[in-house]
């Protein structure tokens, strides 16, 4: 039995990502969580004519059920930034939204896989693992952020400019998931050798700072949902594949750098020994994660993009951790 939760199912991401999930072979129950509307989502979605059976899950009360034998447990629920709100009100609502949901995962699925998507990433994973520290369940390797639309957007503005077909083209990102925290490395795919600097350092800032182009695009409508619904249902059909004994899957993702069995020593190197959690190549096995790989030969300009991140990538953390330790 492989059972997926999407916690946030409703939502203009949530409703997508279980849409692609339900196209999977692999996947016996799709169970949808949300406060609201799942029974129609869950409802619509099981006339699709393959096997998983789909089941609506509302509100607290229901949460035990929509959890319960989960293999992975996908969270893009939140809130979107409405007018008048600062990035901290967001941060509060989402965090708690988060702590909340990390909590009855610690409850009743414990050895679930932690796929969270709700923003901003580079904290809210931060909140999973103090959860799950202080419901004694805490295992580094089976809890991710999910970056993987840094990717995608890396693959397809990359390939716009070299003429390559960007479903086969692999850039990759690694830091964080926000802002100058996204560190393009186009320095390691080939064909870029051809872009100029201007054109790299252009693209490197669109790839940053991508998500605000469709922000502006909805007109204060929201965010991006489908494509982050795409990279969403790739990475978490990835880490189905290597769970169920798939050998040689490597994604990109944020990860507590304690999952790597030798402490992230390969990234510590590059950005210091006090940077916790990380976005990097990573080989998924069986148990999670089951080695993170060096980022690789930087050029200059990456070495520089590096130093602007390290210190905002480690306050996001400290925030996010910080939400839970210092909580009364
Ligand atoms: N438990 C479960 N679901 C919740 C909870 C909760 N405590 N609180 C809110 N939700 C649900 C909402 O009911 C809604 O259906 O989360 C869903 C969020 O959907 P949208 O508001 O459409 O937001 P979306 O664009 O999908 O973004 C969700 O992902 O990328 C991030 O920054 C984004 O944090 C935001 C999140």
């Amino acid at each position: 039995m492989v059972k997926v939760t999407v916690c946030g199912a409703a939502g203009g991401i949530g409703q997508p990502l279980s849409l692609l999930l339900k196209q999977s072979a692999n996947i016996t129950h799709l169970s949808l969580f949300d406060i609201v509307n799942t029974p129609g989502v869950a409802a619509d979605l099981s006339h699709i004519n393959t096997v998983s059976k789909v089941t609506g899950h509302v509100g607290n009360e229901q949460m035990e059920e929509a959890l319960k034998d989960s293999t992975i447990v996908v969270i893009p629920a939140g809130v979107p930034r409405k007018p008048g709100m600062t990035r901290d009100d967001l941060f509060k609502i989402n965090a708690g939204i988060i702590r909340d949901l990390a909590v009855g995962v610690a409850k009743h699925a414990p050895k679930a896989f932690v796929l969270v998507i709700s923003n901003p990433v580079n904290s809210t994973v931060p909140i999973v693992t103090e959860v799950f520290k202080k419901h004694g369940i805490y295992d580094p390797k089976r809890i991710f952020g999910v970056t993987t639309l840094d990717i995608v957007r890396a693959s397809t503005f990359v390939s716009e400019l070299i003429g390559t077909d960007p479903a086969q083209l692999k850039v990759p990102v690694v830091g964080g998931h926000s802002g100058v925290t996204i560190l393009p490395l186009l320095s390691q795919v080939s064909g870029t050798e051809k872009l100029s600097q201007e054109q790299v350092e252009q693209v490197t800032n669109r790839i940053q700072f991508g998500g605000d182009e469709v922000v502006k695009a909805k007109a204060g409508t929201g965010s991006a949902t489908l494509s982050m619904a795409f990279a969403g249902a790739r990475f978490t059909l990835a880490v189905l594949d290597a769970i169920q004994g798939k050998t040689g899957v490597v994604e990109c993702t944020y990860v507590n750098l304690e999952s790597d069995p030798e402490g992230g020593k390969a990234i510590k190197q590059v950005v210091g020994d006090d940077v916790t959690y990380f976005s990097a190549q990573v080989e998924l096995g069986k148990d999670g994660v089951s080695k993170i790989l060096s980022v690789g030969k930087l050029s200059d300009y990456e070495k520089k993009l590096f130093e602007a991140a390290v210190p905002e990538l480690k306050g996001n953390i400290v925030k996010g951790a910080s939400f839970i330790t210092d909580a009364k």
